[in-house]
């Protein structure tokens, strides 16, 4: 099967320029300006458009059992609902249970998104517990193509791990290549805080945030940075919330320091006032690191620009408000923590980001494909437009008008958190793997048809 995509703008982290791409089967064979159309089974015209590579996304949790319920996506609806937004690859969580084997974990996910998924997938795995066999596991892992791992400082007593175990894994993942990707929040002081909170007869959803300080994230990743450090390995800062962390991150790099981070829309876009609504709808907002203070938008959209902060992912965990998030209703601490996401990551940093002239066109392509591509070793296959790669492709409207809505979007959660906004930018086909899979608002592709992307352990360098 031959595809012509013809007459759009190519946008690559590196370049801009107009041009024609033929796909061949699964991949880009050749890109150059006026190629020939005869040989061609199907022409796509993007006059007028952008060509992007896919989205990536490497931060979802889909099916996962979490705060007494389960994310209400699963692999079906969330690589759907990705899948509209122009994201075409997605990188999701693996839970190993305390006292269990990580091989157990894998095979759990990959019963989760087999003949579910409709876009290409990987998994991190996410340390709970490194027992006896740990380390062995994670090598274990590498070689299944889990070349990243997730631990958390945060939530004492059901995921999080202590010192000891991060410094091992970071210096198990300094010998066999993969990334750690570190929650940092200092849960230990959190849970303190917490319990007094809940002792002053405090319940409402907005002391999820006012328990959670910004300091205790910046300690965390200082203290993070600082393990990965002596231990020699790079190290990945997941959902960064805060200017504090950010300066953190920063300091490091500028002393050559292999750290990197992500943030998410969330974070650039939403603060702390969303979980004073009326009512419970605070509730929609909880999520881990909480949201905060305004003046801590721009320093992220700095940070975006500035390269102290490498990507923008979703932490995509939605539970419904009715049902799910009503777990909590007289007591915040028994609000699932996570928030939506998916679908809108493109909308928004491309409205928000490029067209408010915070960041350019390369730098979104950058941020949203490319680099994520690079960290988790699933470049060049993934996130660049060239021959070669997989035509993961979206044609991208730079002028259509959206409006965000739960009564429209494809996510299976019953609200937006950003219901009501506007953006000016869309997805307008979607192409994976060469397939057509999303076309004018009309999805074409096949649940089941994404595939499990084995990733190379490169240790987040690609240079
Ligand atoms: O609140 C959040 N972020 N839920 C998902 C789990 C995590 O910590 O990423
Ligand atoms: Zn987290
Ligand atoms: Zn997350």
């Amino acid at each position: 099967m031959k595809t012509l995509v013809q007459h759009g703008t190519i946008v690559t982290s590196a370049r801009t320029g107009s041009g024609d791409i033929l796909i061949v089967d699964e991949r880009i064979q050749e890109i150059g300006t006026s190629l020939p159309v005869s040989t061609a089974d199907r022409i796509l015209d993007a006059r007028g458009m952008l060509i992007l590579p896919g989205g990536i996304d490497v931060h979802t949790h889909l099916d996962m059992p979490f705060g007494g319920t389960t994310s209400s996506d699963d692999f079906e609806t969330g690589t759907k609902a990705a899948a509209f937004g122009g994201t075409t690859t997605l990188i999701d969580f693996a839970i190993q249970p305390k006292g269990t084997r990580m091989r157990d974990a894998l095979d759990t996910w990959w019963k989760k998104a087999e003949g579910k998924a409709s876009i290409d997938y990987g998994l991190h795995m996410v340390v709970t517990d490194l027992g006896e066999a740990g380390l062995e596991d994670m090598d274990d892992m590498v070689r299944e193509g889990v070349a990243s791992f997730k631990l958390f400082m945060a939530y004492p007593g059901v995921l999080m791990v202590d010192d000891a175990t991060i410094f091992k894994s970071l210096s198990r993942t300094a010998r066999n290549g993969a990334l750690v990707c570190m929650h940092a929040e200092n849960g230990g002081v959190i849970d303190v805080i917490v319990q007094r909170t809940l002792a002053e007869g405090k319940r409402a959803p907005v002391y999820h945030a006012l328990t959670r300080p910004a300091r205790a994230e910046a300690e965390a990743v200082h203290r993070a940075i600082a393990l990965a450090e002596i231990s020699g390995a790079p190290v990945y800062i997941v959902h960064l919330s805060s200017e504090d962390a950010l300066n953190e991150v920063r300091e490091a790099r500028d002393r050559g320091v292999p750290a990197f981070a992500e943030t998410c829309p969330q974070y650039l876009l939403l603060s702390m006032e969303e979980l004073t609504r009326p009512g419970f709808e605070g509730a929609k907002y909880v999520f881990t690191p909480p949201l905060r203070e305004k003046y801590h938008l721009d320093k992220l959209w700095h940070g975006l620009r500035e390269d102290h902060l490498q990507v923008v992912s979703t932490d995509h965990c939605p539970f419904c408000f009715k049902d799910q998030k009503t777990l909590g209703i007289d007591d915040f601490t028994k609000i699932p923590n996570g928030g939506p996401g998916v679908e809108n990551r493109l909308q928004l940093i491309h409205h928000h980001g490029v067209n408010q002239g915070r960041i350019s066109l390369n730098r979104f392509v950058e941020l949203v494909a490319t680099t994520p591509a690079k960290l988790f070793g699933l470049y060049p296959r993934k996130g660049e437009i060239a021959p070669g790669s997989d035509a993961d492709l979206v044609v991208w409207d730079p002028n259509a008008d959206h409006l965000i809505s739960a009564a429209t979007h494809h996510m299976r959660v019953d609200y937006s958190m950003f219901e009501g906004f506007r953006v000016k930018g869309n997805a307008r086909t979607v192409l994976s793997r060469g397939e057509v899979i999303v076309e004018d608002g009309r999805f074409l592709g096949r649940t089941g048809r994404g595939r499990y992307l084995r990733r190379e352990a490169r240790g987040g360098a690609w240079n």
